[in-house]
């Protein structure tokens, strides 16, 4: 009696976790590392578009695109006033932080940095460019990535890295093989109606 009890209980355990995990991994967005280049060099211009520098007159070299989609709850509902702190390499895959070793140059025009809070329905927008990858130890590169920080009272904080779409790093790199087909989806911005627009929304759980 005792070892079917074992059994049975150990049965339903199982299945009960296996539904568990789908559906998170279903329904909110991904937690991937913070990396060791959060900025921490202060810069005034924090506004949505990265391409430009207050008070420089140039532009930032590279690919510029806007990224943009609408920030959800688990019940698909848009969630307003929720804070998107974001940073990224420049083209060239060089990050605006001092201990960024790598030899690619700095872009001077390059925002590297933006905070933002999402409006009406949920919506956020920011113009970029598309990161450069960057080497990581001596055989590895990232793949192009933006690291997110999202945060709202009542709501799980989530740090998470956002990827783009048809990169042949992708498959190379180390953090983004890790997750699953359906978590790379959600990580993967969608190429969507004329060129240089990228939809990434981004599902975030009530506390
Ligand atoms: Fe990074």
């Amino acid at each position: 009696m005792k070892r079917r009890a074992f059994i049975k209980s150990g049965v339903l355990g199982t299945v009960a976790s296996v539904i568990t995990t789908s559906t998170q991994a279903k329904m909110v967005t991904p937690s991937e590392v913070e990396g060791p280049f959060y900025p921490i060099t202060p810069r005034k211009d924090q506004d949505a578009d990265l391409t430009r520098v207050a008070g420089k007159g140039g532009l930032a070299q590279g690919e510029i695109i806007d990224v943009f989609g609408q920030v959800l709850d688990t019940d698909l509902k848009p969630v307003e006033g929720v804070t998107l702190d974001l940073w990224q390499a420049n083209s060239f895959g060089k990050y605006h932080h001092p201990h960024d070793t790598n030899s690619a140059p700095v872009d001077e025009h390059f925002q590297a940095w933006a905070i933002m809070q999402s409006g009406s329905e949920g919506r956020y927008k920011f113009k970029t460019v598309i990161p450069g990858a960057y080497p990581l130890g001596r055989n590895q590169q990232r793949t192009p990535h933006i690291h997110f920080k999202i945060a709202k009272n009542g709501y799980v904080s989530l740090l998470t890295q956002m990827y783009f779409p048809n990169q042949v790093l992708n498959e190379q790199d180390g953090l983004f093989k890790r997750k699953s087909a359906s978590e790379q989806a959600m990580m993967t911005a969608k190429a969507v109606g004329k060129s240089n627009q990228y939809q990434y929304d981004i599902i975030i759980e009530k506390l």
